[in-house]
């Protein structure tokens, strides 16, 4: 329990997170004192009426009402309360509170994307104010995922064509492991992403700067080397030359390749932006057609500076 953990529990950092805390001690506690008696007893009556000799015989008692009655009685009230209780819980889980934030999070093969009130989007890396109810309205582009940040206790599945809903409050400044906990394909495992607890003012200053779109002072070629990683790009596009589920930006930028239609195309400009807004339209032999549409998700300037920066990886 609390902020450090146990052996069972990752720390607790949510508002909601004692609450399911304190019903799985109980459940765990529990357990364990039914599971000694049960056991202590067995031992007792396997030594007391062992069979003793030839001549001894079975007892006649066949049951013993007072003893029934207790030992369903104790069990009934037991989960009585555990399913009052973690009804409770999981009603406050799945009710936001009305003054919440709301992001919308959206799951793809394979990263996430978290749309914020004034515009901004961030990839895999959800920004947050401490100490402020957050509602997360999900769906996915693609297949069955689900939103899971073991430290806020918070897990509910990202389905397509449907809006699913989650909420939490974080209690601390700090970074917390966002996983992927539905089978999603090849890069599942990958699917990883941080909860970026600030406080409320550096939150804002955050929304505002993440709504440009490209960093002041920056040049193109850097500006797309950050969005190589913080959109995701470096899931599957190596800079180094080794293939991956895609093709390497390593010496990419005009070069001649073969599609899995037979055509050839050169790498230009526009192919690159072609194969960001409709990555499914001319995919490379050899690949599969994995990659998710960023439309919506990058604007022009940003993927110019992509282009940049692939141009510049000779
Ligand atoms: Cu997305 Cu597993």
């Amino acid at each position: 329990m609390g902020e450090s953990g146990s052996i069972y529990m990752p720390p607790a950092n949510s508002t909601i997170a004692s609450e399911v805390d304190a019903l799985f001690y109980f459940i765990f506690y529990t357990a364990i004192v039914l599971f000694l008696i049960v056991i202590s007893f067995t031992a007792y009556f396997v030594i007391k009426y062992r069979r003793k000799g030839e001549r001894e015989l079975t007892s006649g008692v066949a049951h013993n009402l007072k003893l029934e009655i207790l030992w369903t009685v104790i069990p009934t009230i037991l989960v009585i309360i555990v399913f009052i209780w973690g009804f409770k819980t999981y009603l406050r889980m799945n009710v936001a509170p009305k003054d919440a934030l709301e992001i919308k999070a959206t799951g793809q093969k394979w990263f996430w994307t978290f749309d914020y009130e004034n515009g901004a989007n961030s990839l895999n890396d959800l920004v947050v104010p401490v100490g402020k109810p957050v509602k997360l309205l999900m769906s996915s582009q693609d297949v069955i995922h689900s939103f899971f940040v073991p430290d806020f206790r918070v897990k509910m599945d990202v389905l397509p064509n449907r809006y699913t809903i989650t909420w939490f409050e974080a209690l601390n400044v700090g970074e917390y492991d966002i996983f992927c906990t539905e089978y999603c394909g090849k890069g599942h495992s990958e699917m990883l992403g941080k909860v970026k607890v600030l406080e409320m003012e550096e939150y804002h200053q955050w929304l505002e700067k993440a709504a440009v779109d490209i960093p002041e002072g920056m040049s193109l070629t850097e500006a797309g080397a950050q969005f190589y990683n913080s959109k995701a790009c470096a899931t599957c596009h190596s800079i180094d030359g080794t293939a991956g589920v895609a093709p390497s930006f390593l010496n990419r930028f005009g070069s001649m390749e073969k599609l899995s239609d037979g055509k050839e195309v050169m790498v230009d400009e526009n192919y690159i932006r072609k194969s960001i807004l409709n990555p499914q339209a001319e995919v490379v032999l050899g690949y599969q057609p994995v990659m998710p549409t960023y439309q919506g998700v990058l604007k022009d300037r940003q993927i110019d500076a992509l282009i940049a920066y692939i141009k510049s990886l000779q």
